[in-house]
């Protein structure tokens, strides 16, 4: 993944954010072992910042779309509140059943749900009310997981959506491959939607919060 950010801004703002727990080192390691995706981690920094929004809205149902191997889920339910629940939705059985395991050996192994299958269908069961969803998996589907999850969030509830800048791929306007068109559409739906206020964080690859008004 490309730095977006002034060559080594990245680096400094990890030296300067509280360090990954070893626990989270260790998943990254694993995963690099069984699969040449595992830049997909959200890693260091956004999982820290993960955390640090899970701490501060408290909420008591967190839905997560793309669990891979459990990173991200691990990272919110660090600070989940006491009863606080994570329902993940992944398709890849693989990447499912890595996930397990590595939440397996965590103390939060009683906080978080994975759901097998295409998040859409899993979408169709999942109980209101959401407090806080976070959005991590294929790029095109992300305005129809947007309108999925809108009217299952709570009055005040949050969305975070990764990879909004796509490796600044949203910015050239020659690219029109599926996946930066989906990102384009996606970052242009929320930001005229009245139902929300949003804001487009450029960390990392692009994390864009809305907050349900
Ligand atoms: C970017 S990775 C998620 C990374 C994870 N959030 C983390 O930071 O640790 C995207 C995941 O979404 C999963 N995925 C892709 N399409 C999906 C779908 N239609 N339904 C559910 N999961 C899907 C992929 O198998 C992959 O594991």
């Amino acid at each position: 993944m490309r730095e977006l950010t002034l060559p080594g801004i990245e680096a400094y703002a990890q030296a300067h954010s509280t360090p990954e727990p070893g626990y989270l080192r260790a998943i990254q390691a694993n995963t690099r072992k069984f699969s040449d995706e595992a830049q997909m981690i959200i890693g260091h920094l956004e999982g820290r910042l993960l955390k640090m929004l899970v701490a501060m809205i408290k909420p008591m149902h967190v839905l997560e779309v793309g669990t891979f191997t459990g990173y991200s889920s691990l990272c919110m339910a660090e600070a989940l509140p006491e009863g606080g629940r994570i329902v993940t939705l992944e398709v890849n059985e693989t990447h499912a059943r890595i996930a397990q395991e590595h939440i397996d050996a965590t103390p939060y192994a009683d906080r978080v749900e994975i759901r097998v299958g295409h998040a859409m269908d899993s979408l169709a069961h999942v109980r209101a009310p959401i407090d806080f969803a976070f959005i991590d998996a294929d790029k095109t589907n992300y305005i129809r997981y947007y309108e999925a999850i809108l009217p299952l969030l709570a009055p005040g509830g949050f969305i975070a959506a990764d990879n909004v800048l796509w490796d600044g791929q949203v910015m050239d306007s020659d690219d029109e491959s599926a996946d930066t068109v989906a990102i384009r559409e996606f970052n242009r739906h929320v930001s005229r939607d009245d139902r929300v206020e949003c804001v487009l964080l450029t960390v990392r690859d692009g994390l864009m919060l809305i907050h349900k008004t």
